[in-house]
């Protein structure tokens, strides 16, 4: 089946239907709806007409599939030229403001958030609404400080008349505390509906999106001083699909239309080329770009603060924090290989709606349980945790999804890519891609993963999405997962054997708790103020076996007794509520 088939299958047809276990077939159905349908809305990667509320046997109405990497990154990128980011004061009132700014031209879009005070980011309808709004603007002038007078389309509202207004309705811009993800998640009525309910409350908002964007288009103003040709481009989880709100932003500086690479020089006659000057290396290249670039961030950059430039990594960047976003900022440059990751992971997140179920869920679990960190070490990184769903959503029984070497022989010749010697080549139209009809719910996979990865014979074997298959260790390591594109390389290469078992023990012990009949169903008590936490939720309750780094191992309570200890903790919490109310 195609891929533009599958996602009506799965969702709609009364043929796959059919195949699906009596019990939770309605649920199944239903969720992948929701599931698909957030996603599409957050990630800005539905065509034309937004779905309709979906029931068993009602067409999805998506008839071209999702857009391409390509076409989501030109998308977002021509939204974001187009746009401002403008600090305002709370109290200022809306139709006023957009009255104001209407001057300059339509508003095709504006929302407002929270981050040290209020910001506005508003898109004009074209670009020439943004030069005539920033011509209207005045340099500020202040007694007691210089100012470097640098221009940008990060500008401040003054409001000089007197009155307030209610304050403006701020979209989020973080995620929910886990606490409160627990709550949410123990009043779902199947695991199912608990995993799409983390999902839709991690995952990137369309407006954090757009401003991903924006703050990239916004640095590539400073970096195009030097090199006016070149753009900035989100990579990661910032545009892969996987993104959690507050998640970093990696951004890579990309010069290829200004060096040329891809221009073809008369084989006779006359031509002219320009005369640059010439380095040992391409590192050395990248480590100078980056260097300046570092330098005028950290110098003319409004709102970027803590530039650090960390020039001698594996892969030079600067690294700083973007504060009218609240952004963690990563810039590299010449980083080809992971952009190539980042439309690859993409790719797989749209193929099947429980993909990103499932890669938002274990990412989550893994967090909760600090598996994963922010700071680097030697933890499993969230991009190896990835990949690690990715092949285990591979070796399905059918698979859901196919291996990177089947996508590899579906590219066309417009797919093809080398970097640095490594073939990056996959296919990069949907249509092409055939999908096989696997009908296992996300409470299946959630089980199956833990199962799987808590059996795994680590210790002998390698993980490879290209063939989709486990293989014999190439090297020493506790745990190896193939490079995708770099296939000599081991993506987890950081990883140390004490990270690793604390990763097999949880996977043991959440395999456990999602076969025990009393967590693994809801049943609710403590009457409307409590529920008690069940099946997903309480997996990220604090764990037993693997906790805390470098603590004693205790033994295994029953999980009745962790649930226990939760309930009053929430029931302590509500009566204190219920008192400060009173
Ligand atoms: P977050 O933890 O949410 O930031 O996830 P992330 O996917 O953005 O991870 P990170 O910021 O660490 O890395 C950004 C991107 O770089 C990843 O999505 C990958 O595309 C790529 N990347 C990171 N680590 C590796 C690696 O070890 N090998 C390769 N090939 N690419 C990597
Ligand atoms: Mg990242």
């Amino acid at each position: 089946m195609r891929f533009s088939s599958l996602a009506r299958t799965t969702m709609a047809s009364p043929f796959t239907v059919h195949r699906l276990h009596m019990r939770g077939r309605h649920r199944l159905v239903n969720c992948l709806n929701s599931v698909q349908r957030t996603f599409r809305r957050s990630a800005g990667t539905e065509r034309g007409a937004v779905q309709t509320e979906g029931t068993l046997g009602e067409d999805s109405g998506e008839k071209d599939g999702p857009k391409s990497f390509y076409e989501l990154m030109a998308d977002r990128q021509e939204q974001a030229e187009k746009s401002v980011l403008i600090s305002c004061q709370s109290r200022t009132s809306e139709k006023k403001f957009l009255n104001f700014l209407s001057k300059h031209g339509d508003i095709k879009k504006h929302f407002f958030y929270e981050s040290y005070g209020v910001y506005a980011v508003v898109e004009f309808a074209c670009r020439d609404n943004v030069v005539s709004l920033l011509e209207s603007a005045a340099i500020p002038s202040v007694s007691h400080e210089s100012m470097v007078p640098f221009k940008s389309r990060l500008l401040s509202l003054r409001n000089h008349s007197s009155g307030e207004s209610p304050s403006l309705p701020c979209q989020p811009q973080t995620t929910v505390p886990i606490n409160e993800l627990i709550q949410r998640l123990s009043r779902e009525e199947s695991v199912d509906e608990q995993i799409s309910s983390l999902t839709e409350a991690y995952q990137l908002r369309e407006e954090n999106s757009r401003l991903r964007f924006l703050v990239c288009s916004l640095l590539k103003d400073i970096a195009a001083a030097y090199f006016p040709e070149c753009t900035i481009k989100p990579f990661g989880s910032s545009v892969n699909g996987f993104g959690k709100l507050g998640c970093d932003l990696d951004m890579f500086l990309d010069l290829d239309t200004i060096s040329g690479k891809n221009l073809k020089t008369p084989k006779s006659g006359l031509s002219l080329e320009y005369q640059m000057k010439r380095t040992n290396s391409e590192r050395h290249v990248t480590q100078s770009i980056l260097s300046v670039i570092g330098e005028c961030v950290d110098h003319f950059g409004p709102g970027c603060v803590g530039v650090q430039k960390i020039l001698n990594a594996r892969c030079p960047l600067v690294r700083f924090a973007h504060q009218p976003s609240g952004f963690q900022c990563d810039l590299t440059a010449n980083n080809r290989v992971a952009m190539k990751s980042t439309e690859l992971l993409y790719l797989y997140g749209e193929l099947d709606p429980r993909v990103r179920s499932l890669v938002f869920t274990i990412r989550c679990w893994a967090r909760t349980h600090g598996i994963t960190s922010s700071i680097p070490g030697a933890w499993i990184s969230n991009f190896s945790l990835t990949v690690m769903v990715l092949f285990f959503l591979q070796k399905r029984s059918p698979p859901i999804i196919p291996t990177l070497d089947c996508l590899r022989d579906l590219a066309g010749p417009a797919d093809e890519s080398v970097i640095e010697g490594n073939d990056c080549t996959f296919v990069t139209d949907f249509s092409k891609i055939l999908l096989q009809s696997n009908t296992d719910t996300l409470e299946q996979l959630l089980t199956d993963f833990f199962e799987f990865y808590a059996t795994f014979p680590f210790s002998r074997m390698s993980l490879n999405i290209r063939k989709g298959k486990e293989q014999n260790k190439p090297e020493v390591a506790p745990l190896h997962i193939q490079n995708p594109f770099e296939t000599s390389l081991n993506v987890s290469k950081n990883v140390n054997s004490s990270q690793l078992d604390r990763f097999v023990a949880l996977c043991q012990e959440s395999a456990w708790l999602l076969q025990q009949s009393e967590t693994r169903t809801p049943t609710g008590v403590g009457g409307k103020h409590t529920t008690k936490p069940w099946g997903l939720a309480t997996l990220l309750l604090p764990s037993q076996v693997a906790g805390v780094k470098g603590r004693k191992k205790r033994k295994p309570h029953h999980a009745s007794e962790r649930i226990k200890s939760l309930l009053e903790s929430l029931k302590s919490k509500n009566d204190g509520k219920k008192n400060s109310d009173s």
